[in-house]
């Protein structure tokens, strides 16, 4: 049975500027920002405070959160790899941060620079601070599927971090095929993997879109129980250290198949197409998503 709802997080303003090279002025950002939240987006993970020095477009993270209009109902996660960051993030404002681990030591190590269990005593560290705080925690897995340096990743390296991410506190748990390389035959193990560990109702899908595999990673994703889809504005994105992975599953493309499908998102889909055409003007390019592009011709 399909979920009658499905929420969306929005990553477009952070997953999806993080890789662009030049430098999108902090007030295109908020405006952006708050585009998004106008088309309905009750989640919009508006930046990162991480090393300047690793993801340079998003050194503005403190006038990012501080410009954000706050509305009641919407959240505005942001990423934090360290305590620092999550210090950084709550004294800017932000009431919800997000922390990313790796199924794959590989990745972990060109992300994150340390290895997947150096990366979850961070979090324990993060995670702790936050309950003091009352801070929601949302928690990343990435190379759910496949890494680019290490190919094939098993299932069983998936549920363990999701499962030590869900036992630390994280609130919800997003798992990411951050190169895009999984198939709906890929997908169903991996999930049923962490779904054995994770109750279903806490996880999120984040699919990158790099061989055109994400609409249908998501259908199976929703088959199996999953309600909670990352998606970004236009498929703006791809991540700085996985070459070559293209971006995220274009928002429109996820809402207007979930509308097909009858399924409620609460997202206006022109509203959502303003913002999207907000961004692809400001950075010249054509958008990334094929529902906009067929209804900007209609
Ligand atoms: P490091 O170089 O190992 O750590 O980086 P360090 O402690 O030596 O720090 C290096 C410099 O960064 C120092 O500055 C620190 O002070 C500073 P310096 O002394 O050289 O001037 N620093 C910080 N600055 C600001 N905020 C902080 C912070 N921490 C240290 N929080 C570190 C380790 C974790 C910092 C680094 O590796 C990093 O920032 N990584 C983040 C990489 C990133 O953002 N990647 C993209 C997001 S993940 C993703 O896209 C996948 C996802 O979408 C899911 C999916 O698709 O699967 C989530
Ligand atoms: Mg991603």
């Amino acid at each position: 049975d399909l979920p009658r709802f499905v929420k969306i997080v929005e990553v477009g303003p952070r997953d999806g500027l993080q890789n662009e090279k030049n430098v999108v002025p902090t007030s295109v950002k908020i405006e952006l920002i708050h585009k998004l939240v106008a088309s309905g987006l009750s989640v919009v993970e508006a930046t990162s405070f991480v090393s300047p020095k690793w993801v340079p477009q998003l050194a503005d993270a403190k006038d990012v959160v501080e410009g954000i209009q706050q509305t009641p109902d919407v959240r505005f996660p942001v990423l934090t790899p360290n305590l620092r960051g999550f210090e950084a993030a709550i004294a800017a404002g932000a009431t919800e941060v997000a922390v990313f681990a790796s199924a794959s030591e590989s990745f972990s190590k060109s992300n994150l620079n340390c290895t997947i269990e150096a990366s979850l005593a961070r979090y324990r560290d993060v995670t702790s601070a936050a309950k003091k705080h009352g801070i929601r925690v949302r928690g990343y897995v990435s190379c759910v599927v496949g890494c680019p340096v290490e190919g094939t990743v098993h299932p069983s390296k998936v549920a363990y971090v999701a499962k030590e991410l869900y036992d630390m506190g994280c609130a919800e748990i997003s798992l990411g095929d951050t190169i895009g390389v999984a198939t709906p035959g890929r997908v169903v193990p991996m999930l049923e993997a962490v779904m054995s560990v994770v109750p279903v109702d806490k996880l999120a899908v984040h699919y990158h879109d790099t061989y055109g595999q994400a609409l249908a990673n998501i259908l199976v994703s929703l088959e199996m129980g999953i309600s909670i889809v990352d998606s970004s504005v236009s498929g703006l994105g791809g991540c700085p250290y996985a070459k070559g992975a293209t971006g995220n599953v274009a928002t429109e493309d996820v809402v207007y198949m979930l509308h097909g499908l009858g399924i409620e998102t609460n997202v206006d889909l022109s509203k959502l197409m303003d913002a999207g055409n907000y961004i692809c003007k400001h950075l010249d390019r054509p958008s990334g998503s094929k529902t906009a592009s067929a209804l900007s011709k209609l």
